[in-house]
């Protein structure tokens, strides 16, 4: 497996394969790589010849610097990981901070027609434009076929289309399932950080989720969404931030329901000082 830390070396490397005709799939990632990741990179080889994988953990994105310093870094554990995938198809690119940023680490202000506004982004100040920033920067570095994103960052996957449509990207978006651990526990990084005690109660998060989408096919949004905060006041090991249940085109919050429109429930909560999220399809 190649690793490139310099854009300029791993630009010069994508663009020889690309003149063989080569198509470019591409897997963006903070690192500490996990099963869900790894479902990203094989679904990245359904529709291309390489994978490139990028391993960066993004300031830009963290509007909480202890946050930040406590995401886990793993280089050669993903090295490890994505070597059991392909060891000759994909491409590592784990870049310095400054390889990324030269000379200034500053997001771009992006407006993404209203969507960086709801849920995460009124939670996490700045969250959205410093995504927009480094997944922008890193199509330009790459500029990949397909770009592969999961759906657990539901808001995060819309803003990047939207990013792609209003910027005219050249690169086609992939959304991919939600990859959960067989006690429902949607896959994150931060879940390595989970005490024993918060991991035995997170598949909590997921059985509520389910319950709320069958209460959905009869009941108002309202009504779920006082059940679901009911359901999180008796569970004291968990601290609910937000449920929402949004339209997947706007994300605002369903005011009344209709038959017209896909609906997602969406939620945030704290397990101890790790922050989750998770979301599930509702019709
Ligand atoms: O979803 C993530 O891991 C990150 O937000 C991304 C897309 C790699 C950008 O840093």
């Amino acid at each position: 497996m190649k690793t490139f830390y310099n854009k300029i070396e791993l630009s010069a490397y994508i663009e020889a394969l690309k003149a063989k005709g080569h198509s470019v799939g591409f897997v963006p990632t903070m690192g500490a790589l996990h099963n869900g990741h790894l479902s990203l990179v094989r679904a990245g080889f359904d529709k291309n010849d390489v994978v490139v994988v990028s391993i960066f953990v993004n300031p830009t994105q963290f509007n909480n610097s202890e946050d930040l310093l406590k995401y886990p870094r793993t280089l050669d554990d993903d090295v490890a990981l994505l070597n059991s995938v392909s060891k000759t198809a994909i491409i590592v690119y784990a870049p310095s901070v400054e390889d990324i940023y030269t000379t200034k680490i500053e997001a771009q202000k992006f407006k993404f027609d209203g969507l960086e506004h709801e849920m995460e982004g009124a939670f996490r100040a700045g969250h959205f434009d410093g995504v927009g920033t480094i997944v922008k920067r890193l199509f330009e570095i790459v500029k990949p076929d397909y770009a592969y994103f999961g759906e657990k960052d539901f808001q995060q996957l819309q803003i990047i289309r939207k990013l792609v449509a209003l910027h005219h990207l050249p690169v086609k978006i992939i959304g991919c399932e939600i990859y959960r651990t067989d006690d429902g526990l949607a896959m994150s990084s931060r879940n390595t950080r989970l005490t024993s005690q918060h991991r035995a109660i997170s598949p909590f998060i997921y059985k509520t989720l389910k319950t709320a989408k069958i209460k959905f096919g009869t009941k108002s949004a309202q009504n779920v969404t006082e059940w679901v905060i009911k359901q999180f006041k008796n569970e004291s090991l968990l601290e609910l931030e937000y449920f929402i249940i949004a339209d997947i085109e706007t994300l605002k919050p369903v005011k009344r329901k209709s038959t017209k429109k896909t609906y997602r429930a969406f939620i945030a909560l704290y397990a101890g000082d790790i922050r989750l999220i998770d979301n599930i399809a509702l019709n």
